[in-house]
């Protein structure tokens, strides 16, 4: 056999095997949602909450190994920053943290990662939105 085709079958057999590799993808309970204003929640559910809360939607590309592995990394430690599903059980000080931090990681365009906009265009924060953001944040 060709090199080239020996390395396709052996290519294709590794993709399959990995499949039987898959992440953990639940969703655990909402117990503590995200309870600020009904305009900003909005914003997040439509554009952060598949990182940061526990309802994630979970696409057909994040069952397909190696894919999936680092949707559910992303997602893993999206929800360890930050998780909008757990915010009724943060203290006061770290609420207001992750209030400031919503704001700025937007604002300096790290939020939403950068790959994820390119699968999700529309989850783009407008400046309309990161007004409506900014004046629940900062209060004026
Ligand atoms: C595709 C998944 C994904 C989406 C969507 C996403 N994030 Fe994140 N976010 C992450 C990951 C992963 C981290 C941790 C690593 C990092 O900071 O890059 C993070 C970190 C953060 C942090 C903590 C940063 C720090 O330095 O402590 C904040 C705040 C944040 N995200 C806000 C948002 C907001 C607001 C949105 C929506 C506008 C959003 N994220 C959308 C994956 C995501």
């Amino acid at each position: 056999m060709k090199i080239i085709t020996k390395s396709l079958i052996g290519l294709a057999a590794l993709t399959a095997v990995i499949q039987f590799i898959q992440p953990d993808r639940s969703n655990p309970e909402v117990t503590a949602d995200f309870d600020g204003p009904e305009p900003v929640k909005t914003i997040l559910q439509a554009k952060c909450y598949d990182c940061h809360s526990n309802e994630t939607i979970w696409p057909w590309y994040s069952y397909v190994a190696p894919v999936s592995w680092w949707i559910a990394d992303h997602i893993q430690e999206g929800r360890e920053e930050l998780n909008y599903s757990d915010w009724g059980n943060y203290s006061a000080k770290k609420r207001t943290k992750k209030t400031e931090e919503t704001y700025d990681e937007i604002a300096d365009g790290y939020m939403p990662l950068k790959s994820y906009l390119l699968i999700h265009p529309d989850t783009e924060v407008t400046e309309a939105e990161l007004a409506i953001i900014d004046d629940w944040a900062f209060d004026e």
